[in-house]
């Protein structure tokens, strides 16, 4: 699995398995096959109610959790120094491990200085491996850097095909740029985009992984989400081919710069 070197001088592998909508058993068995299939990053969120699950499923796979990156996010009401410093023993409980690789701050909130200070009390005590951030534009990322006295190690956010966020990732030095819903979570139909389609015939790819490769070739991790085995394997298959510099300029050209989604 490619990776990409974190400010703490860590791995995170370039593809990861999103969890957000997948509960209970299904969250479990989705997690083991995709740790089974090679992922080796399990993205989830207290706001998704499945570290339990996720925990499970990291057990039920037989992997040592060393081979594994597991990231989870702290979400309101917990955006105040003690919550926070509460949010990760139980994020911690519930997942069921002795520490976090990353631990983000879900969205922006006023508050994240005083959270910072428990994520650091937490990143002493060993509980959390590196800190960062997500739902952060370009204005509140050097806010945040500023106010906090902080690089984050990775700003989680939207990233696909339709809005590639190179202007974000470029104004955020020492900050990996980490997309979520890289298949655009079926917003727009991305997985059947004919030009995307056509220029994977050519590699022997669907567009889906047309769609998450141009991501990563640009240094952007992603973090799909499938409970369908193949399409799980079929996510993960994008490290045998390079997509041409003439089939980059056209992907580039589908940026839009806008948000499908307008949370932020
Ligand atoms: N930090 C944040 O605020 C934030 C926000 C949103 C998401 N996330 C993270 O990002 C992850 C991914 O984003 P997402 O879940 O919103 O959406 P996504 O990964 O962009 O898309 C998921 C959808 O695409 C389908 N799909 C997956 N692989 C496919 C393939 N190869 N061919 C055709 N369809 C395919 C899935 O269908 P099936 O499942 O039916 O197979 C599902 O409907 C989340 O799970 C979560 O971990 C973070």
């Amino acid at each position: 699995m490619e990776s990409v070197i974190l400010n703490n001088g860590r791995a995170i592998p370039m593809v990861g398995f999103g969890t957000w909508q997948i509960l209970g058993d299904q969250c479990e068995t989705c997690v083991r096959q995709a740790l089974d299939l090679g992922y080796r990053l399990i993205d989830t969120a207290r706001m998704y109610e499945n570290e339990e699950a996720v925990g499970r499923g990291i057990r039920a796979s037989g992997i040592p959790r060393e081979e594994i990156f597991l990231t989870t996010k702290v979400f309101q009401p917990d955006n105040s120094y003690q919550g926070t410093r509460a949010a990760i023993d139980q994020s911690l409980l519930r997942l069921d491990t002795d520490y976090i690789d990353l631990f983000l701050i879900h969205e922006p909130y006023e508050e994240d200085r005083d959270m910072v200070r428990a994520m650091r009390e937490a990143l002493e005590a060993g509980k959390i491996r590196a800190l960062g951030i997500s739902n952060y534009n370009k204005d509140l990322y050097a806010r945040f850097v500023t106010e906090c006295g902080l690089v984050p190690a990775v700003n989680q956010v939207e990233a696909h095909v339709l809005h590639q966020q190179l202007s974000l990732k470029e104004a955020m030095d020492g900050t990996v740029l980490q997309a979520w819903s890289p298949l655009t979570c079926g917003q727009r139909p991305v997985v059947t985009d004919p030009v995307l389609a056509e220029i994977g015939a050519k590699y022997g790819k669907t567009a889906a992984q047309i769609a998450l490769k141009a991501l990563v070739q640009q240094g952007i991790p992603v973090v799909p989400k499938t409970v369908t085995p193949s399409r799980m394997k079929e996510n993960l298959d994008i490290f045998d081919f390079t997509l041409s510099s003439e089939d980059m300029t056209v992907i580039r050209a589908m940026d839009t710069g806008k948000t499908l989604f307008g949370w932020y």
